[in-house]
């Protein structure tokens, strides 16, 4: 792990940016963050979500694994609706995102595509292709959508900008195009540009698969820094190293359900069903863990 990050300030800005407290750790019937009820979702007749419900709270690192093909990047997709579906609700911070239940009928009701672009800004997400601009630099690609989508002054933007790219440990690459970065500073500039959003969530999905070997640990160091700033998070990654000590809860899924979820000791050592075991043999038994 690079050692600037630890000494960094808080990555977290939903209070003031300078010495702010983190986030208190999640306890027990903390408000949630995030609540995904009942979430179903088809595609044709392959059937992806079965009814997936999932509450994060507060400052919650919540790791997703499972095999190929069990739901997880179509879970975080319709959280902010980039996916749509058939059945279920989301909230966050208690605010729904998509669809509202109406009081009188009980019916779900699709909000205004205004309502859902707004509700989509509280929500940070980055994948496994990062998919920066081009044609900017680091530092212009993380201050765009700030000062075209939310009007934050240039320099204010600009400021916060660099903050972030300090914090994920890239102050010299403000000036650089993304060609001239490696994978992995390329993706910590992607999780830079999220934050710049203000996000009350932030949302991972394989972000590190892609990358060589050797550039995994700095993106994750920048992930664990956030986590421990008190973000609220939920990972989806096969680095079970990183799950087990990062994650407050681990959530395993399969055939478009929740199998089991459990904290990280519980189901890396003690899981209750046999698939997890089984899945989760296959990482003990090559990284001893
Ligand atoms: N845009 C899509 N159109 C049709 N089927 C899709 C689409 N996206 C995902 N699927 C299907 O949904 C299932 C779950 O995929 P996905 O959510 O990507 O799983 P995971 O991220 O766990 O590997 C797979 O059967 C996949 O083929
Ligand atoms: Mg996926």
């Amino acid at each position: 792990m690079d050692g600037t990050l630890s000494d960094a300030p808080s990555l977290v800005t939903s209070a003031p940016l300078t010495g702010a407290p983190a986030i208190d750790a999640p306890s027990a019937g903390a408000r949630p963050m995030l609540a995904m009820t009942g979430i179903v979702k088809s595609f044709g007749t392959n059937h992806v979500l079965r009814g997936v419900s999932l509450s994060v709270a507060a400052g919650e690192v919540v790791v997703v694994i499972g095999p190929s093909g069990s739901g997880k990047t179509t879970l975080l997709r319709c959280v902010n609706l980039l996916e749509d579906y058939q059945e279920g609700t989301v909230t966050v911070d208690g605010a729904p995102i998509g669809y509202r239940i109406d009081p009188r009928s009980g019916q779900r009701l699709r909000m205004s595509e205004r309502d859902i672009a707004a509700s989509r800004e509280t929500i940070g997400i980055v994948f496994q292709s990062y998919n920066l601009f081009p044609h900017m630099t680091a530092l212009q690609n993380i201050v765009a959508a700030p000062v075209r989508v939310k009007g934050v002054p240039l320099a204010k933007a600009d400021a916060r900008a660099r903050e972030l790219l300090s914090l994920v440990g890239l102050s010299d690459k403000a000036q650089e195009y993304p060609v001239r970065l490696s994978g992995g500073q390329q993706q910590r500039v992607a999780i830079a540009r999220a934050l710049a959003m203000d996000p009350k969530l932030m949302m991972f999905d394989e972000v590190t698969s892609a990358l060589d070997p050797e550039l995994v640990g700095e993106v994750l160091a920048a992930m664990q820094q956030l986590a421990r700033d008190g973000m609220t998070m939920v990972v989806v990654t096969h680095e079970m190293s990183f799950a087990r000590d990062v994650a407050d809860r681990i959530v395993f899924m399969e055939g478009g359900v929740i199998v089991e979820e459990g904290k990280p000791d519980q189901m890396f050592f003690a899981p209750r069903t046999e698939r997890v075991r089984q899945f989760l043999k296959r990482y003990n038994d090559r990284y001893r863990i």
